[in-house]
């Protein structure tokens, strides 16, 4: 018997401008801090997840990198802002923080949508949240430090950190790793000029 193909973990986003990432690394290793129940995101892999596709077959992922030049197509490009600190979800204990975006996020959401869509097509599971424009900063593994964490969130909760130009759509490739995830862009689009 063959043998069977690895599968890939890859997922859609909108990279973010490195003047951005560096000031929201500021915010992961300084004001957030060193707080053990937190594990605050390197800076070089903040994104603005659009779709995670999980673990796929190679035949997936290259309908999806194929399907996503279609998506890119059908939407102009346009800019947000970064803009305050905050923690997802917004009832029940918080697992994630997360900086904010503003602006015409609900061109992101279509976008988003769109790329759901295709993705079914070539048969990735639906999420069955709907979607929340967000830059991931840190993941809390426990509630048990929260009083802190948010008095730290409290300093930096209305700072602007920049525009983001919503210019091209990303297909990651995602690698665990105990030293931190590797993401590798391995296709992509770019949105319409406007
Ligand atoms: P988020 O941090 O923007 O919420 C790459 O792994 C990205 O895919 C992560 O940054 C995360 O997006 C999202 N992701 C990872 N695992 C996921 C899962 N099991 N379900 C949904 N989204 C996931």
């Amino acid at each position: 018997m063959a043998p069977e193909a690895p599968l890939i973990r890859a997922f859609v986003a909108v990279p973010v401008p490195e003047d951005i990432r560096r000031k929201l690394g500021v915010v992961c290793t300084e004001t957030l801090g060193d707080l053990t129940h937190l594990r605050p995101v390197n800076a070089r892999n903040i994104h603005v997840t659009l779709k995670f596709l999980g673990e796929i077959g190679r035949d997936a992922l290259h309908a999806v990198e194929r399907a996503l030049h279609a998506v890119a197509g059908r939407h102009t490009a346009f800019d947000l802002r970064v803009e305050g600190v905050r923690t997802l979800p917004t009832r029940g204990d918080p697992r994630v923080v997360f900086a904010d975006l503003l602006g015409p996020v609900d061109r992101l959401a279509l976008l988003a949508r769109d790329i759901e869509d295709v993705a079914a097509q070539a048969g990735i599971a639906r999420e069955d949240r709907p979607f929340t424009a967000h830059l991931t900063l840190a993941r809390i593994k426990s509630p048990k430090q929260l009083g802190l964490l948010r008095k730290r969130i409290e300093t930096v909760a209305t700072q602007s950190f920049g525009v983001l130009p919503v210019r091209e759509i990303v297909l990651y490739r995602s690698e665990l790793d105990p030293a931190g995830a590797r993401y590798t862009a391995v296709g992509g689009a770019a949105l319409r000029d406007r």
